[in-house]
């Protein structure tokens, strides 16, 4: 089985990250575990180039063709972002324009169809805002139909600005642990 997490966040051990190293730790040993912290890459965002590839892949030669791979080669994808101004990072956002490739693959060209996999959501944010996190996760269900993800369980976790106030956030940690247990986790031979 193979996992891959995907950091929205700028902030290096910031709040999204952490809860996402939290669940990535569950899994170590007992499955492929990748992380990917998209603010180190370098890639462009999405081009509307004409003539696209009908592989489901972009023709833009960046750090975007590995990330291609590891999720299309995932069970499981996490992807933890913050809010910022009521959607999420401008980062991860770009991450997802550039699968516009893969979504011409599915519905337009029928020449790709993604394996099918579990998506687990993690968003953070200082306020208590419930319609910036409706429109941050109606981002995401669109993101994981497009990669063949279920969208399989969420941690929200709100009220949470200064880096590092989530280890406050008790009931976050057990949300991980949930989800941990509803993938098989309890019974290490399951996941
Ligand atoms: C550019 C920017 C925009 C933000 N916009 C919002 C927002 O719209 N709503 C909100 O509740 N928090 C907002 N925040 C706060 C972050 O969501 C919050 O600090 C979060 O815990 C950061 O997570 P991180 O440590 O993983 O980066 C914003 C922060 C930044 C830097």
């Amino acid at each position: 089985m193979k996992i891959v997490g995907i950091c929205g966040s700028p902030r290096k051990d910031g709040n999204s990250e952490i809860l996402l190293d939290e669940f990535l730790r569950y899994f170590e040993g007992k499955a492929e575990v990748k992380k990917i912290f998209l603010n180190k890459l370098k890639f462009v965002p999405c081009q509307e180039c004409e003539n696209v590839k009908k592989d489901g892949r972009c023709k833009i030669n960046d750090d975007m063709q590995n990330v291609y791979d590891e999720i299309e080669s995932a069970d499981i994808v996490v992807v933890a972002s913050p809010i910022f101004f009521g959607s999420v990072s401008a980062q991860l956002k770009m991450m997802i324009d550039r699968f516009q490739c893969q979504w011409l693959g599915i519905n337009i060209f029928k020449t790709f169809k993604p394996k099918r996999k579990k998506g687990i959501f993690i968003c953070v944010e200082a306020s208590e805002r419930e319609n910036f996190v409706e429109n941050a996760k109606s981002i995401i269900k669109n993101f994981f139909a497009t990669i063949g993800a279920t969208y399989f369980d969420e941690v929200i976790c709100k009220g949470v600005d200064k880096k590092g106030k989530i280890k406050e956030k008790k009931e976050c940690f057990e949300k991980l642990n949930e989800i941990y247990k509803k993938i098989g986790g309890k019974n290490e031979d399951n996941i």
